[in-house]
C-alpha cells in the first residue's frame, strides 16, 4: 500500500485501518490477521466490543511486528470518572497483551462527568507511556472546542459516524480548525439495504473506474484532506479490496456528486446516549 499517512498534531495515522466491532473471538483473531497481512497498518478496537484478546491475538499471528501497527482501543462512556478511565484503560491493554496503544480515545461523551476531570484522566495515560496519542469519538463541535481548551496535550482525532449519507461539514471544520484528522466510522454505512453501497450513483462511478462501490467510497473518504476511513470486513477479500485505493481518483465533480447524496436521515448510530448532534 503506498497511501500516504495522515499527520495530525504530531501522530502519523495509515488513511485505512480495519473496524472490528462484532468481530468476536476466532473470527476478531482471523479478520485482525489477514488484514495486517494485506497491508494494513492500522487496527480500531474498543473495550466495548468485547474483542480486545481477539485483536491482540490478531496482531500476534499475523507476523507484523507491533512496533509498525498502530493500535487505537477506547474507553465507553460509562468509564469516564478517572478512576474507571484508568482502570479501564489498564484492563485493555492487559486484554490486549500490549504495553501501549497509539492512540486512546474517549469512546462518547458522558454529560454526567465533567469533561475536565476525563480529559485529565486521557492526558495521564499519556504522560504515563499507556498510549503515544489522545483523542475523542462521537464529540459534538461544542464538545470539541471545550476538550482542545482543557487538555494539556494536543488531540490527534474525533472519530464520528461519516460516509456519503451524512454530512459532516460542520464536524469536519472543527478537525481542521484545531489540526486534528477525522476519523469516520461506520464508513460503508453499515453495508445495510438502501445505503451508499447500493447507491446507483456510486455504481455509475465504480462501473466507469473497474472498481467496487466500497472502493469508490472509502476513496472518496480518504481523499478528503484529514480524513481517515476504518471499514469492518470478516471477508479476506473484501478486506484487501478496501486497502487497494491507490489505483484510482476521484474528480473534483466525483467528489462533490458523492458528497451531494447526504440526507438528513442518513445517521446510522443512533444509541441513546447520543449526544445532540451538530
Ligand atoms: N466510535 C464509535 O462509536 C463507533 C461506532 C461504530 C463503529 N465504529 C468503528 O468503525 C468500524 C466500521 O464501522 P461499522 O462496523 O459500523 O460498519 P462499516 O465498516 O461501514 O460496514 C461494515 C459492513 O460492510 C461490509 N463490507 C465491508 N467491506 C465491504 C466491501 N468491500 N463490499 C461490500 N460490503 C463490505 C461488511 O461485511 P463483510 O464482513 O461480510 O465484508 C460489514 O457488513 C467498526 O467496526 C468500529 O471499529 C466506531
Amino acid at each position: 500500500m503506498t497511501l500516504p499517512l495522515v499527520t495530525a498534531n504530531g501522530a502519523a495515522i495509515p488513511p485505512i485501518g480495519l473496524g472490528t466491532s462484532q468481530l468476536l473471538n476466532e473470527v476478531g483473531v482471523a479478520s485482525v490477521k489477514s488484514a495486517l497481512q494485506a497491508g494494513y497498518r492500522f487496527i480500531d478496537t474498543a473495550a466495548r466490543y468485547d474483542n480486545e484478546e481477539a485483536v491482540g491475538e490478531g496482531l500476534r499471528a499475523s507476523g507484523v511486528a507491533r512496533k509498525d501497527i498502530f493500535l487505537l482501543t477506547k474507553v465507553y462512556w460509562t468509564h469516564l470518572a478517572a478512576a474507571d478511565f484508568k482502570q479501564s484503560t489498564e484492563d485493555s491493554l492487559k486484554r490486549l497483551g500490549v504495553d501501549h496503544v497509539d492512540l486512546l480515545l474517549i469512546h462518547w461523551p458522558n454529560p454526567k462527568i465533567p469533561l475536565a476531570e476525563t480529559v485529565g484522566a486521557l492526558n495521564e495515560m499519556k504522560t504515563r507511556g499507556l498510549t503515544r496519542h489522545i483523542g475523542v469519538a462521537n464529540f459534538t463541535t461544542a464538545h470539541i472546542e471545550e476538550a482542545v481548551r482543557l487538555s494539556a496535550a494536543p488531540l490527534v482525532v474525533n472519530q464520528c459516524e461519516y460516509h456519503p449519507y451524512l454530512d459532516q461539514s460542520k464536524v469536519l471544520a472543527a478537525c481542521r480548525r484545531h489540526g486534528m484528522a477525522f476519523m469516520s466510522y461506520s464508513p460503508l454505512r453499515q453495508a445495510g439495504a438502501g445505503g451508499p453501497l447500493e447507491d446507483p450513483q456510486v455504481a455509475k462511478i465504480a462501473e466507469a473506474k473497474g472498481v467496487s462501490p466500497a472502493q469508490v467510497i472509502l476513496r472518496w473518504h480518504i481523499q478528503q484532506p484529514g480524513v481517515i476511513a476504518i471499514p469492518r470486513s470478516t471477508n479476506p477479500a473484501r478486506i484487501a479490496q478496501n486497502i487497494d485505493l491507490d489505483s484510482f481518483s476521484l474528480s473534483s465533480k466525483e467528489m462533490s456528486d458523492i458528497s451531494g447524496l447526504a440526507r438528513p436521515e442518513g445517521r446510522k448510530v443512533k444509541p441513546a446516549h447520543s449526544p445532540v448532534w451538530d
